[in-house]
């Protein structure tokens, strides 16, 4: 079984995405992380971010034990990886990864901005989790916060419609909602009504699979 998980920064994807493994009994890959240990190795290696070869190599050279690394999730690595993630060469050079992930016993949750369209269109369900910039730069300063008091809202907000607007509006697999997945408005919700409405479109979904089949 598969599920993707699609939406925008700061959406609440990923947290659904690993309870929603937990649930169903899943792996669960966070292809972000991904994009943004690319961006890390590209910039220890001295490298520009705007190449898409020197960006390539580190795709390809990528270390998948270095995937857990919570120091991939700053702000700044948000951003490098937006930047490298616009590059085709390197997409290309992570589908493989991604898609053997996706096909190994016994499924897999996969998040990220692209896994719905281009990485596994045949998925058994689909979600595209949403919210509005406002409310995920509020959950995202309110996440900052604890580490930087000086943090402002609005310079969050910024980030997030500047990356928002490089990943929709890039040339290869910009994110855009499946024209088969589900919609999850998360902006009014609480994590844990926001976790039952996902699994109860899942199994819609999977209701509707199996019928056809
Ligand atoms: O989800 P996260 O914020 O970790 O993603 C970081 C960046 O990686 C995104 O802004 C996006 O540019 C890129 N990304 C992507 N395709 C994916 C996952 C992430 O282009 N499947």
């Amino acid at each position: 079984m598969i599920i993707a998980i699609d939406g925008p920064a700061a959406s609440g994807k990923g947290t659904l995405a690993r309870r929603v493994a937990v649930h169903f009994g899943l792996r669960h890959l966070d292809t972000g992380a991904l994009y943004r240990a690319v961006a890390r190795d590209t910039l220890a290696q001295g490298g520009d971010l705007t190449s898409a070869s020197i960006a390539a190599i580190a795709a390809a050279r990528l270390d998948a034990a270095t995937l857990r690394d919570p120091g991939l999730r700053t702000t700044g690595l948000g951003e490098a990886a937006s930047v490298v993630a616009r590059h085709p060469e390197v997409r290309a050079v992570l589908i493989e990864y991604q898609r053997n992930f996706a096909r190994a016993d016994p499924g897999a949750v996969i998040d990220g901005r692209d896994i719905g369209t281009v990485i596994c269109p045949d998925a058994d369900a689909k979600l595209f989790v949403t919210a509005t910039p406002e409310e995920r730069a509020h959950r995202r300063f309110l996440e900052l916060k604890e580490r930087d008091s000086g943090i402002e809202e609005e310079a969050v907000l910024a980030d997030i419609r500047s990356r928002d607007d490089r990943d929709r509006n890039r040339a290869v697999a910009p994110l855009v909602q499946a024209e088969d997945a589900a919609l999850l408005d998360t902006t009014n919700l609480a994590i844990d009504a926001a976790f039952r409405a996902a699994i109860d479109l899942i199994e819609a979904a999977m209701g509707r699979a199996g019928r056809a089949g």
